[in-house]
């Protein structure tokens, strides 16, 4: 984050006091026009500053932007370094991997505040209208064999039921392996993609995206979807939440993530079990099991300690652990 009105408003939402304008240009080190200009733009951006002459300016009123001096206000300006915030971009996947490419270090972020060609798992796409979601992606460079990437996905959801609660006092689920609900309907998903050396089979960068649906209206989304999908303000009587909030909290806790990547594993695994609504349900397995392509149902009845579902069929005397795929449980989504 570099440009003076990014980290201007940065200054002014950690400030419950007038800053002075011979302040903040100090701080800044830049001159007093600089600072007139940066209030300028702030107000065209939105946001309602008020200035007097003798105390300087103060924030009155801060829209629901997703802007790097609003996500700088809750992290340093050292973590902002590596942190790039776009208006508009295809998928957040795609342009991070492409930095990953050119060597970007493990931290790098990518938010946008709208996408429009937002990927999803299994080849769909990822709904990711401007203004009201938090579509972000962040570069892992773990030192880890393919087997371990699905993992890596489940710590994921737990970092995010955390962020929320952290940001906004909010409880979420988990719904095997990564969707994140609230109120039994999908509010996130998690679509992670990874680069491998084909020699040592080892992962070369690791691309976690996470897509949240923060201040959706009902309207926002196609009819299909109504069953399945939610957002954070929908759940929660239409309130208006910050998303940049989330962001910052999302990404201090990818931090966390990553520097504790692999060694506490337990506690993500406690968490994780805390956390998911899927063992002790009725499922619905569309996983290709024995070559059966028709989905199989049976009883979720334990998380392994490798995230895998514990599953005992229907007919079956023995249970299956499932590494991946897609589970319906019953009582979600329509499922019934
Ligand atoms: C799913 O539930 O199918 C996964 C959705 C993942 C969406 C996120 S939004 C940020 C990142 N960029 C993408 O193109 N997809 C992921």
């Amino acid at each position: 984050m570099t440009s003076v009105k990014d980290r201007f408003l940065s200054m002014l939402i950690n400030s419950s006091e007038y800053i002075s304008g011979e302040t903040a240009s100090k701080t800044l080190g830049v001159s007093r026009a600089a600072v007139n200009s940066a209030v300028m733009n702030l107000r065209n951006d939105g946001y309602g500053i008020d200035s007097s002459t003798n105390r300087g300016y103060i924030l009155t009123d801060r829209p629901d932007r997703l802007d790097s001096g609003s996500i700088g206000a809750f992290l340093s300006g050292e973590r902002m370094h590596d942190v790039t915030v776009l208006p508009v971009v295809d998928s957040t996947n795609t342009y991070c991997k492409d930095l990953a490419r050119k060597g970007a270090p493990q931290g790098t972020v990518v938010i946008s505040d709208c996408q429009t060609g937002g990927k999803g798992r299994r080849g769909r796409s990822f709904l990711s209208p401007s203004g009201v979601g938090l579509y972000l992606s962040y570069l892992m460079r773990p030192e880890s064999g393919i087997d371990k990437i699905s993992e890596i996905t489940c710590w994921t959801a737990v970092a995010v039921c955390e962020a929320i609660r952290v940001s906004y006092g909010l409880d979420s689920d988990i719904k095997w392996v990564n969707d994140v609900l609230m109120n039994k309907k999908k509010i996130c998903g998690i679509l992670t993609e990874a680069s491998f050396e084909a020699e040592s089979g080892t992962i070369t960068s690791l691309i976690i995206g996470i897509g949240i649906n923060i201040n959706e209206k009902r309207s926002d989304f196609p009819e299909e979807l109504e069953s399945v999908a939610s957002s954070i303000s929908i759940e929660n009587g239409g309130k208006t939440f910050m998303r940049s909030e989330l962001a910052a909290s999302l990404i201090t806790r990818l931090d966390k993530l990553a520097s504790d990547w692999p060694a506490e594993q337990g506690a993500y695994l406690d968490a994780y079990r805390r956390y998911c609504i899927t063992t002790g349900n009725r499922i619905a397995a569309y996983t290709t099991i024995a070559g059966d392509s028709e989905p199989r149902t049976g009883e979720a009845v334990a998380l392994g300690d490798d995230f895998s579902l514990e599953v005992r069929f229907d007919g079956s005397e023995t249970t299956t652990h499932l590494k991946s795929g897609e589970v319906s449980v019953r009582g979600l989504y329509g499922y019934t």
